[in-house]
């Protein structure tokens, strides 16, 4: 899509270079950047004020593409871009200039890129261009304020295969004063002006998490946010924008983006007072603020984003492709999710070394390939309210420590795995009973508990240094594979008491980066381990913490057919590699809705399999329904997991049943789901379509229950019906 919005049309920029082969161009002495790559064109350029405008965002240009509608192409015409000059007294000319990353002055009232506070009571930052720098695939844009000595550092790396886009700024303060900076954006993103934008995105709450969401993009903003501390249940850091009438599941365009931050983000959707929409997402202002000192930086997380022209499935599919090349720590060479069994359901904290290892030889007999030992294994952990922090092995559940039950895991031929949460503490834990100041706190003000534990304050260096000295020792001691890494509850007083007053509110920041620092030194001391990112479901997931571990836990809510609707919304964003979904047991706890066992494998079968039901109530029956689905899974999970995802009917909106098809990498092999879901007055379910399958090679369909015809058949890989 062109630029159409009255202020840029009618200027005379053109592309000089011609981008064929580079995948970042900045023509020498003409300000205008391209980044080409996977099919997408993402332009900016200087206008002659020097300001930073936004060009273009969407399906790859020609070289020669003009980069405004209507503009004379000539090439070879100097590259000059007007600013805009004020509309009305209302709309001054800095409310009007479109730009790339604004300063909060000079009267802007859509979101800036960053606001800042100068030493002298000086509010107003005016951002222009300064200098710029191509490597590579990557475009560094320097900023710079008209008076003050206050840069911004704009970065961009183009994806060739996606062309998706890794924007971040950096800020630095060059004053002899410190600055406090109240607001920071890692990316604005910018559409042309348009009414018939859609925004959707992922909102919900625990065992409620992945409801979707569809909304006009209008002048009163959406803003998606966690004033958590954490990423939280109820917004996604995720965002999609279609166009209503043009986009829709397999069709039109799509303009898509997440980020990287597992903290308290935020994410504002809205048009400006000239009716372009504004994407700014980045830390959360609220309760936030960095003092910078002299010669100090701040740096954002990285905000990606992607364009797709083939609708909602086309950008996830795309999106999929590029988080497991680029987000997953071991990203194409990842190893394929093992099928699990989580003792969490079975025995919630009444664990013991006789009662795991009656359940470790019954899960291996139907399949399992990890065993893990959640919640009630340490500490005085006999229920929720002692223990946490004390990351020793409980000497009555286990007298003998863990290593006779890792025994015969391992003996069992299965891998082990456990369970801990290490940002949190319980007041009755010796932990806090020694560091009562290792918590988040204000002092003489509350200290509000939530689930009977306390947030440790992972922003301070010793307690960071702590808990990586803790699992360090627990993983070096014991031989253990997996860590399911929990954390179950929002932060409340959020002080950081020993810090100057003007550095408190770093507390948001170098929190997260703590949890990084862990989770990345422990992986780089013990290069085998996996870890499971979990926070009472899906309450942490995030590009953040999904390039620093190795599957996600979306939900508690285990219950087969809501896991649907979760499984839908999950995977708009996140790739089904890191799903994990777990056959519990029927009625289920969350709804008390009764299934069948073959429906939970169907509908777990459809991510990263794992088995949470209670295998000592089981009946003979149900281990030969569990054995014939495990190794069924086995034939197709490399499929299900790396192959390309087809949502062909979402089990949203009136839709009767949930139909999702995964087709390998090499088209060899496809996996097609259909589930009722939502059925009244025994709907008969319409027809579905296969999609993504090889024109050109023949299917044979294979364990089709309820494909009537085409059962037992050869089938074309060309688009028609398959059920
Ligand atoms: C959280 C997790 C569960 C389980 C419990 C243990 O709720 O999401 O899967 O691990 O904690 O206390």
């Amino acid at each position: 899509m062109r630029w159409r919005n009255a202020i840029l049309a009618g200027v005379g920029l053109v592309a000089l270079a011609a981008p064929v082969s580079a995948k970042v161009t900045a023509p020498a002495g003409a300000k205008v950047f391209r980044l080409d790559g996977g099919g997408v064109t993402y332009a900016m350029g200087v206008d002659e004020k020097g300001y930073l405008q936004p060009l273009y965002w969407g399906s790859a240009l020609a070289a020669g593409d003009p980069l405004i509608s209507g503009d004379p192409v000539k090439t070879g015409d100097p590259i000059v871009l007007k600013a805009p000059g004020e509309l009305s007294g209302f709309d001054p000319a800095g409310s009007v200039t479109l730009q790339e990353y604004p300063g909060q002055g000079e009267g802007l009232v859509s979101e800036p890129g960053v606001k800042a506070l100068f030493a002298d009571g000086n509010r107003d930052l005016v951002l222009k261009y300064r200098s710029h720098k191509v490597s590579g695939e990557t475009l560094t844009v320097e900023l710079a304020d008209i008076r003050r000595p206050l840069f911004v550092t704009l970065t961009y790396t183009i994806d060739p295969a996606t062309g998706i886009v890794a924007r971040s700024a950096r800020v630095r303060n060059g004053d002899a004063r410190p600055v406090r900076v109240d607001q920071l954006a890692a990316a604005v993103l910018s559409l042309p002006v348009g009414d018939d934008y859609r925004l959707h995105y992922l909102t919900g709450r625990h065992a409620a998490e992945w409801t979707q969401k569809t909304v006009p993009i209008e002048a009163a903003a959406t803003v998606l946010e966690s004033r958590r501390g954490s990423t939280g249940h109820g917004n996604n850091p995720w965002f999609a924008i279609g166009r209503e009438g043009l986009t829709s599941e397999e069709h039109g365009p799509v303009w898509y983006g997440a980020l990287a931050w597992s903290g308290s983000f935020r994410i504002s959707v809205g048009s400006d007072n000239l009716g372009r929409v504004r994407i700014a997402g980045g830390y959360n202002p609220y309760d936030f603020s960095w003092t910078l000192k002299p010669g100090e930086t701040l740096d954002t997380p990285v905000f990606y984003a992607g364009y797709s022209g083939d609708g909602l499935g086309g950008a996830s599919r795309t999106f999929h492709q590029f988080e497991v090349a680029h987000i997953l720590p071991h990203g194409t060479k990842a190893r394929l999710r093992p099928v699990l069994y989580n003792s969490w359901e079975a025995t919630a904290f009444d664990v013991t070394e006789a009662g795991q290892m009656a359940l470790a030889e019954k899960a291996a007999k139907i399949g399992v390939e990890r065993f893990v030992v959640d919640d009630g294994w340490f500490g005085a952990r006999n229920n929720d309210k002692a223990g946490l922090g004390d990351w020793t092995v409980n000497p009555t559940k286990f007298p003998n420590g863990l290593k006779p039950l890792i025994d015969r895991v391992k003996g069992l031929g299965m891998d082990f795995g456990l369970w801990v949460e290490p940002e949190m503490v319980n007041v009755d834990s010796d932990l806090y009973r020694a560091h009562p100041d290792w918590v988040m706190n204000f002092p003489d003000r509350p200290r509000t508990e939530g689930r009977n534990q306390l947030v440790l304050n992972l922003a301070r260096t010793d307690v960071r240094d702590h808990l990586l000295g803790v699992l360090d020792k627990l993983v070096s001691e014991n031989d253990i594979a997996f860590l399911k890494w929990d954390y179950n509850r929002n932060w409340t007083e959020a002080g950081w008491p020993e810090q100057p007053v003007a550095d408190q509110q770093r507390v948001y920041v170098e929190y997260v980066r703590n949890l990084y620092y862990i989770l990345s030194e422990l992986r780089r001391r013990h290069p085998k381990l996996e870890i499971e990112a979990c926070s009472g479901g899906g309450g942490r997931v995030d590009l953040g913490i999904i390039g620093l571990t190795d599957e996600v836990w979306p939900s508690d809510n285990t219950d087969p057919a809501d896991r649907l609707t979760i499984q839908d919304g999950f995977t708009r964003a996140y790739p089904v590699a890191v799903m994990m979904a777990w056959v519990t047991d029927s009625p289920n706890w969350a709804n008390t809705r009764v299934t069948s066992l073959d429906y939970r494998f169907l509908s777990s079968m459809q991510g990263g399999l794992g088995i949470g039901a209670n295998l000592d109530k089981w009946a003979d029956a149900d281990f030969a329904t569990a054995r014939k689905w495990v190794a069924a899974y086995k034939t197709i999970r490399e499929t299900v997991q790396r192959g390309s995802l087809y949502r062909l009917e979402s089990p949203t909106g009136d839709n009767a049943t949930s139909a999702t098809m995964y087709v390998g990498q090499d088209k060899r092999q496809a996996v097609l789901f259909q589930m009722l879901h939502s059925s009244m007055w025994r709907d008969n379910p319409a027809a579905i379509h296969a999609q993504g399958l090889d024109p050109v090679r023949v299917y044979s369909v294979r364990n089709a229950r309820r494909l009537g015809a085409a059962r037992g058949r050869a089938c074309a890989g060309r688009r028609g019906r398959t059920g």
